[in-house]
């Protein structure tokens, strides 16, 4: 099979490296371009990243030598050498949704990890698993844009990649009321203990702009296609504490709910052990086998044991048990930057290239 094309927007930054080492070998995809800002542009990527690179493996050969271009000074450029592009990039919101739109308009699909667009209506936040029949709102967007095939598509925040997927199939019991602490991990915020050493032997419990994001996102992915935008769910009722842990990897969470109709503890567990979604049904590359993993041992799942887990696409979950005032409590993981970031980005646009909504022109 002939492969996408596709560019990497913020290719320095901690979620763009990921990026880059799961699309080294990609079956579908081949990285054509890199960007970041104009203090990267101009210089090889092994250049821009010199004492920055933080994976656990070397730069690809191939990338390494690779020139990185300017996100913002080189759209057309980019836009017409890719079929797609992945955007990550740390800057203010009104800056990245002039850029994202910048690349839609210019016909350049774009995947991105940033919140600034997550709570616009016509564009959908997907969790692929979950909501893939979103994407159907990518025609009212285009429509709405005068594009023929840029659009805009997001990812939901990390904090809510472990417990929004172990909740949203019990849906049919009614999930009503949630209460989440989040343990989340420092390359959440691209750091590592090198450059944030303040984090060793320590919990700082405020993260800017999280809880909000941990309590409002999950509306939009249990919310409906309506005419030409998606309107958020009115339940269930989220509440949310987050806080930073000496962590390098992984976003933990524990999370208390209560229901309409109170399933039990077995029927949860089967419901999570027989959870699928498009990933797996169509058999994308990077879909886990297994979603949704329960750990019956009591001190399951650890951050640093089973973040990796099915390539750090799968939540692990874990001690689910009664509550005094809940129905239930339990706890649940998964990897920041592989499913809550990078990983669940190159899942979603495996998933539209599949439906069509991504095509090959270069
Ligand atoms: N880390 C996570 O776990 C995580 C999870 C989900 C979502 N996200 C989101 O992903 C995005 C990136 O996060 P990160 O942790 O990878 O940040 P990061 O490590 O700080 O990287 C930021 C990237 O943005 C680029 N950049 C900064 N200013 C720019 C500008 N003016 N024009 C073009 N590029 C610019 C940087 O390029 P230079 O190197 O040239 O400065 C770098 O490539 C953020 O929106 C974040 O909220 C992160």
């Amino acid at each position: 099979m002939e492969k996408y094309k596709v560019g990497i927007i913020g290719a320095t930054g901690m979620v763009g490296q990921r990026f880059v080492t799961l699309l080294a070998e990609h079956p579908w995809f081949d990285v054509k371009v890199l960007a970041a800002s104009s203090r990267s542009a101009g210089k090889t990527y092994k250049e821009a990243l010199a004492g920055k690179w933080c994976m656990t493996c070397e730069i690809p050969a191939n990338i390494a030598e690779m020139t990185v271009k300017d996100a913002t000074n080189d759209i057309e450029e980019i836009a017409g050498t890719v079929d797609f592009v992945f955007c990550a990039v740390n800057m203010k919101k009104d800056e990245i949704k002039a850029l994202e739109k910048a690349y839609a308009l210019a016909e350049c699909p774009v995947i991105s990890n940033n919140s600034a667009n997550r709570h616009t209506p016509d564009v959908p936040m997907i969790i692929p698993e979950l909501n893939s029949d979103h994407s159907a709102i990518i025609e009212a967007q285009k429509k709405h844009l005068g594009t023929k095939r840029g659009f805009i598509a997001v990812k939901s925040n990390c904090s809510l990649q472990s417990y929004v997927p172990a909740l949203y199939p019990l849906d049919k019991f009614g999930v009503k009321d949630v209460l989440v602490c989040t343990y989340q991990a420092i390359s959440g915020a691209g750091k590592t203990f090198e450059t944030w050493p303040e984090m060793v032997d320590n919990v700082i419990p405020f993260i800017g702009g999280e809880e909000e994001k941990s309590e409002i996102e999950p509306l939009k992915i249990w919310g409906k296609i309506e005419g030409e935008e998606i309107v958020p769910a009115k339940s269930p009722n989220f509440t949310a504490q987050c806080l930073r842990v000496p962590a390098s990897d992984g976003h933990m969470a524990a999370v208390f709910v209560r229901f309409e109709n109170k399933p039990s503890i077995e029927e949860i567990k089967e419901i999570w052990k027989n959870f699928k979604g498009y990933p797996q049904e169509h058999n994308l590359p990077s879909a886990p086998k297994q979603f949704l993993h329960y750990f019956e041992e009591d001190n399951m799942p650890q951050t640093k044991l089973n973040r990796n887990l099915e390539g750090g696409m799968a939540v692990s979950m874990g001690r689910l048990r009664d509550d005094t005032q809940y129905d239930y409590k339990f706890v649940c993981l998964s990897h920041n930057t592989l499913r809550g970031a990078a990983g669940g980005a190159v899942l979603m646009a495996e998933m539209l290239c599949d439906q069509g909504y991504i095509d090959r022109i270069h």
